[in-house]
Formats: C-alpha cells, structure tokens, sequence
C-alpha cells in the first residue's frame, strides 16, 4: 500500500512494527476518552469554504521563536523513536530539516541531543523534572552547547497515566523469562524491523537519562521503570526559575489546558506554551486540546506563542487550530507512525501530505496568509 494520508501511515505501522511499540505510540490512557476527543473535536469543526478568489500566490510560512519555518508545524517530542526505526531520531530530525520545520529531541529518546545535533540542525529540546537536578543541569549544558535552540518543558506528567494497551502488549509490567520470551517472539514476527532496529540500530538505550542509571537492567522497558522512579511529583511554578537558570534560551511549557496554568507559564517568562494533554496519554477524560485552544489563545496570546498539540491528522486539521488561535501545530503520533512505516523517507512524505492538504485547505478558504488565519476560516453557525 502507498501512504496517501496519515492514517495509511498509521497501518503502515502498524504492519511493520512490533506489536508492543505500535500499541505504545497508538495508544491513549485508561479508556481513551481525551485521545478520542483531541480527534473527533478537530473532524467537528467546518471550514468556511469561499471561492472565486485569486489564490495564486499562498504564504505558508511562519516565523517563531526567532526562526523562520516553512509551514506552522513541528514535531513534537516522541519517546523512544530509536525503536520505530533504525536511530529514528535522526532520520526524523532530517527529515523535518529538509522540510524546514522544527524537531523537538524527547528527553526519552533513543539518541541523545549530540546524536541527532549531528545531523546538522540541533534539535528542540524536551526535558521533564527530574529529581536528580545536577543530572538535569548537566543535560541542559550539553543542549546548550549543541546549539539546541529551544526548551520545551513538558509539566503534564510529574507521573505517567496508565496506559492499559502497555499492559496487555507486555510492554510494561511484564518481567522475567515469559516476558522476555513474548518480546522475542513479538519481535521475530517483524523481520523487517528485526534487521532495521533490532539488528542495526543499537545501542537501544534513552540516550539522554542512560547516564543516569546506575545498575539497573538494559532493556528499554527497564528504562522505563527507572523514569516513572525519577520524574518528580513535587514540581511547581516556583522551580521554573530554576529552569530559568540553567537555560538562557527560550522557554515553552508543554501541557497546559488551563487558562490560569497558562497565565502562570507567562509569569515565569515563558516565550511559548503547547495547549496539549499528551496526546490523551495522561489524565483522561480532560478536554480535548482542541477545545482548550481558544480560551488559553484569548488569555495570553498576546504574551507568548501559543502552540497546539493533539489530534492533528492533517493539514485541514493544521489550518483549524491556527484559526482558533494557535500560532503552529506539534504532531505526534503522525511522524512517530510515518517514521515506524518507512524511516525518514516516510516522515518526509508525511510532512508533504500536511503541507499539500494545508494549501488546499488555504486556497479553499480563501486564506492567502498564514499569518492572518482567524476564526472568520470557520463555519461556526
Ligand atoms: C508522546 N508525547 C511526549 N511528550 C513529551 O513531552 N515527551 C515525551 O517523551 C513524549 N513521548 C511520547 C511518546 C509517544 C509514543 C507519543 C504518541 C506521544 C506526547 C507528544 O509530544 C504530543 O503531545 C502528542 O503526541 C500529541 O498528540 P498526537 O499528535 O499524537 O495526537
């Protein structure tokens, strides 16, 4: 099958990869309710469809945070892509550069900032609170000094929701023989990534927090283990200052779907926020993003750059949320399933999917200018 949309990447994935780390990318918590939502809420909003205009000449690009982006899209910061694909953050990374767009580095990826900064572009970099705050230091310094442009500071999970597909693939909370012997089995059925990633791809490490461990086992799900321990419960506000101190660069709080959250984030001196529940991956039962974006936007979008994340499965969906307020777009699950069905050629060939279905969407709105997006793209009636 050839990709045509996301979605065909999400089966091309869904073939390719081990079952254990498609239903991890796939899935949401407890019962899905907010990973819905971040979808269906997006699929219920109408374009204002208006014609005869002259669409000859579209502006899609974006300035930032300083930097000049060909479309308003980035990728989002996804753990573990090293096993989607062979160094997976690389390949993702370049193929974002290429596009001239933004690649967020997780702080749980396989490849660590210096990997993927070789690259070429120096990635935007993720980071969690961790309790061992000199390990947290000396990770911001390494970024620092790699050229990472931008910190995005994730604050939606001082501790993971519970993700029942984790459970029932074995992916967590399985140990010992059986479960490794399920991962083997689960892995063989997979030649192809058995020869990419299994056999290519090492180390299978997170890159960034693997100097943390001490003697703990080495597989990525012992890593895992060893996040859930050190994420730390006790963060507020207060600590951004911290943060504030060991990053001179710009700040942008990922999770925030509160109106008073996001006044927070702009007294701390935020430059940016991300309205997000993690792609429904935490508290579920919270609101869609989609939903969250116009309030927040209205609030505070005048004090720092507004960002979304959740949902978004096309460029339709791109030019939604820019109309409701957000100033760009962070995708997840799209460039985690494009990478998993065909490395950077497929991330590539997803991020030309957006940008096309993104023109159509202008030329069909009669928006010439990214820059100008509102509410008046949207049917509301
Ligand atoms: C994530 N997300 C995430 N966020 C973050 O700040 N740090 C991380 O390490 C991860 N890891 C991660 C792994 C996987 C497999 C997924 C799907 C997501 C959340 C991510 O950045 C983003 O908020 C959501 O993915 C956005 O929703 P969509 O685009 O996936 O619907």
């Amino acid at each position: 099958m050839r990709a045509a949309s996301v979605s065909d990447f999400r089966e091309l994935a869904r073939r390719r990869l081990p079952h254990i780390f498609f239903e991890y990318i796939d899935g949401g918590s407890y019962a899905e309710e907010t990973l819905r939502r971040n979808v269906a809420d997006l699929e219920a909003i109408a374009l204002r469809q208006r014609v005869m205009r002259d669409m000859s000449k579209l502006d899609m690009g974006v300035e930032s945070l300083g930097q000049a982006f060909a479309m308003p899209v980035g990728l989002a910061p996804v753990g573990m892509a090293g096993m989607y694909a062979r160094r997976g953050e690389t390949q993702a990374a370049r193929a974002a550069a290429e596009a001239g767009l933004p690649f967020c580095l997780s702080a749980m990826g396989v490849c660590d900032a210096a990997e993927v900064a070789a690259t070429g572009a120096p990635p935007w970099f993720q980071l969690y609170m961790l309790k061992d705050r000199g390990y947290m230091q000396a990770l911001l310094g390494r970024a620092k000094a790699l050229g990472c442009p931008v910190l995005v500071f994730t604050v939606d999970l001082p501790t993971p929701g519970a993700r029942y597909r984790d459970v029932r693939s074995g992916f967590t909370g399985s140990s010992g023989v059986s479960g490794a012997v399920n991962q083997a089995l689960d892995g063989l059925a997979h030649p192809a990534w058995m020869w990419d990633v299994w056999a290519h791809g090492r180390p299978h490490s997170l890159g960034s927090v693997a100097g943390a461990l001490t003697q703990q086992g080495r597989r990525v799900t012992d890593f895992l283990g060893w996040v859930a321990r050190n994420f730390d419960r006790s963060v507020t506000w207060a600590d951004l200052d911290w943060v504030r101190q060991n990053w001179d660069g710009p700040i942008v709080i990922k999770g925030v779907l509160d109106v008073e959250d996001a006044r927070e984030a702009v007294r701390c001196g935020a430059q940016g926020l991300v309205v997000s529940n993690h792609g429904g991956r935490q508290l579920d039962g919270v609101r869609s993003s989609i939903s969250a974006l116009p309030r927040i936007a209205q609030a505070v979008g005048g004090d720092l750059e507004v960002y979304m994340d959740g949902g978004i499965r096309s460029g339709l969906d791109v030019l939604k949320a820019l109309a409701l307020g957000a100033k760009a777009c962070f995708v997840g699950r799209a460039w985690a399933w494009a990478l998993g069905a065909g490395g950077e050629k497929g991330v590539a060939q997803m991020l030309a999917t957006l940008r096309s279905e993104l023109a159509v969407a202008m030329i069909l709105t009669g928006c010439t200018k990214l820059g100008d997006a509102g509410a008046d793209l949207l049917d509301l009636d």
